[in-house]
């Protein structure tokens, strides 16, 4: 079973949609054994509690210091032990000690296609606004496997998803959640848990015919 856990910072709906594929089935052999948040009003801390998991927050605003900040998180990830840390809408750049202690074991879902809208100072609406304004046509979501840079880890799944005349950022920002990013990270934690990912110079992918 893959001891899973998971860093948020918001509203939780990606936190939601592997509980609710947990819970159908279509995600296996996993087990979330504890909810991190950054932020004490996050929601998604409310979606962890309500679904028995261990849920805390580890905030910058409760340290005098970035490395004090940084101690912490990698002891309250630690102490879960866990197989797998998912960053499902984690805001915050990640101590480097955890990218080393977890490498190759950190998926992150960002909201665009990667290399597009990515890197420092794209995350959740901005990147949405981004897209809107540069006027492209197609969008989506990618789940990566986190490194040292922003964005820059092996990417494991992406999925397409169309740009709208006359979108606004929030109806954009509701469609790639729903159409791709609810169902690429399950699938990719998926795919995690039943031992089907495999990494080659740098790169990752889901063994064929694995990925469903
Ligand atoms: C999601 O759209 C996720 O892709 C994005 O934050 C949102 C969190 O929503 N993450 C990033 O922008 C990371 N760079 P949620 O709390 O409802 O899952």
């Amino acid at each position: 079973m893959l001891n899973v856990v998971v860093l948020v910072s918001g509203g939780g709906t990606n936190l939601q949609a592997i509980l609710d594929k947990i819970s159908s089935g279509e995600l296996t052999n996993t087990r979330i054994s504890a909810v991190i948040s950054n932020n004490e009003g996050a929601y998604a801390l409310t979606r962890a509690e309500c679904a028995g998991i261990p849920a805390e927050c580890i905030s910058p605003k409760q340290f005098e210091t970035r490395e004090q900040f940084h101690q912490a998180l990698l002891a309250g990830v630690k102490k879960y032990a866990p197989d797998l840390v998912v960053l499902a809408g984690f805001l915050v750049i990640l101590p480097p000690e955890l990218i080393a202690e977890y490498k190759n074991r950190i998926l992150n879902i960002h909201p665009s296609l990667i290399p597009s809208f990515c890197g420092t100072g794209y995350y959740g609406l901005k990147v949405h606004e981004a897209v809107l304004a540069r006027g492209v046509k197609l969008t989506g979501a990618t789940v990566h496997f986190v490194d040292e840079s922003t964005d820059t880890g092996p990417i494991l799944l992406q999925k397409a998803v169309e740009v709208k005349q006359g979108d606004t950022v929030k109806q954009l920002q509701q469609r790639v959640m729903e159409e791709a990013e609810w169902e690429i990270l399950p699938k990719a934690i998926h795919a995690v848990a039943n031992g089907t990912v495999r990494f080659e110079d740098g790169k990752a992918w889901i063994l064929e015919g694995e990925a469903q």
